[in-house]
């Protein structure tokens, strides 16, 4: 990865926000890119947050981790992403009780725009992009239209969360460590109507699916619970998903810098090349490999009437997002 100096440049948006503060910790102690890797933190904040943003920077030096060898903050854009390596996009508005996704799309929107722009006129040639602030996959997709510049393939958004709340739940269904659980496939959007696929995972070298052996817990409590998680940690929180979303925007970054495990695979929402009838371009979710820094979709999935129309529900659903932002002249 190219650096300047010796760290890593690492941007994070809406640094002073909740999930901010459970992640930039761990950046700085090295559970971004590994224990060997210097960082240096670039925070871009809104203006009534930087203060806020600049007494995260004061706890982080206070921390004095091995790892971190600068931070800087700002409101500007052009400056947060001069030169990054990694930009990790989670400034947003969370949605709150009873709003829906969809009334996200014009509040969002505006903010993707330019932080395309940004990243397009300064970020590194080996910049790699994930995007954390819903809607994710849409906001992303709006970020790498106005970035015409980056190869398309560096703009990402995040469903690892989903990826490994479906982890959890089918490892506490079987009784089995969540290590157990591999080749789990989140697909299509971060939203309710996505796909978390237990036909094509594995427990303990099983499918998993027939393991759970169990059709209507399937359909009627796994699916529903890991697509609808999201909205009940708000209404038991008050407030969106934090410390698990900072953990899965590390896991998504740490596997595509470093690898995905031999014999596993993960989830990234990534701009489609058409495989599995997702129209190309999308920036939807799909079974991924990574090695040596660059992610490939898992090839050669065969799906049932019940797969695929959920997935296509999803898919649809994204081409409506897009649909959308096109119209407000987003992308
Ligand atoms: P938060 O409200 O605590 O923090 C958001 C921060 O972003 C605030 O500090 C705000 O000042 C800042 N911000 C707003 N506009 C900005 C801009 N233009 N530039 C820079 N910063 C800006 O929210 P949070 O809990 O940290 O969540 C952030 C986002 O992540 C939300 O959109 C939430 O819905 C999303 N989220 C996504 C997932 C996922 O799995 N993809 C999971 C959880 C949360
Ligand atoms: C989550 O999955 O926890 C969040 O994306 C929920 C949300 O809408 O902020």
């Amino acid at each position: 990865m190219a650096t300047s100096g010796n760290a890593v440049n690492v941007t994070v948006t809406g640094a002073a926000g909740q999930i901010g503060y459970a992640l930039l910790f761990r950046i700085a102690s090295g559970h971004l890119l590994g224990p060997d890797t210097p960082v240096r933190l670039r925070l871009l904040e809104i203006p009534p947050a930087l203060k806020a943003a600049e007494g995260t920077a004061m706890e982080l030096d206070d921390c004095a981790f091995p790892l971190l060898s600068g931070i800087d903050i700002t409101d500007d854009a052009k400056k947060a992403f001069d030169g990054t390596n990694v930009a990790l996009l989670v400034g947003a508005r969370p949605r709150t009780k009873g709003m829906e996704r969809g009334d996200l799309l014009e509040a969002n929107g505006g903010i993707f725009k330019p932080q395309g722009e940004a990243i397009n006129a300064g970020a590194a040639d080996d910049v790699r992009v994930l995007v954390v602030g819903n809607p994710a996959n849409t906001n992303a997709l709006i970020a790498q239209r106005n970035a015409p510049d980056v190869p398309a393939e560096r703009f990402t958004a995040m469903t690892r969360l989903d990826h490994n709340r479906a982890i959890s739940q089918v490892a506490t269904r079987l009784r089995v460590p969540v290590t157990e659980i591999k080749k789990l496939t989140i697909w299509g959007n971060h939203s309710a109507t996505q796909y978390p696929d237990l036909f094509h995972a594995e427990v303990g070298g099983r499918n998993a699916a027939e393991a759970v052996n169990d059709d209507a817990w399937l359909r009627d409590t796994f699916i529903p619970t890991v697509a609808k998680r999201g909205a009940a940690i708000i209404e038991a929180r008050g407030a969106s998903s934090a410390a698990s979303a900072a953990s899965a925007a590390l896991n998504h970054i740490h596997d595509w810098v470093n690898g995905t495990p031999e014999g596993d695979w993960t989830s990234m929402a990534i701009p489609s090349d058409g495989s599995y009838g997702v129209p190309e371009g999308l920036i939807s979710s799909f079974p991924v490999v990574c090695k040596d820094g660059r992610y490939e979709i898992v090839q050669g999935l065969e799906f049932d009437d019940f797969s695929r129309e959920r997935i296509d529900a999803s898919v649809t659903e994204l081409g409506e997002e897009r649909d959308a932002v096109q119209q407000l002249g987003l992308i």
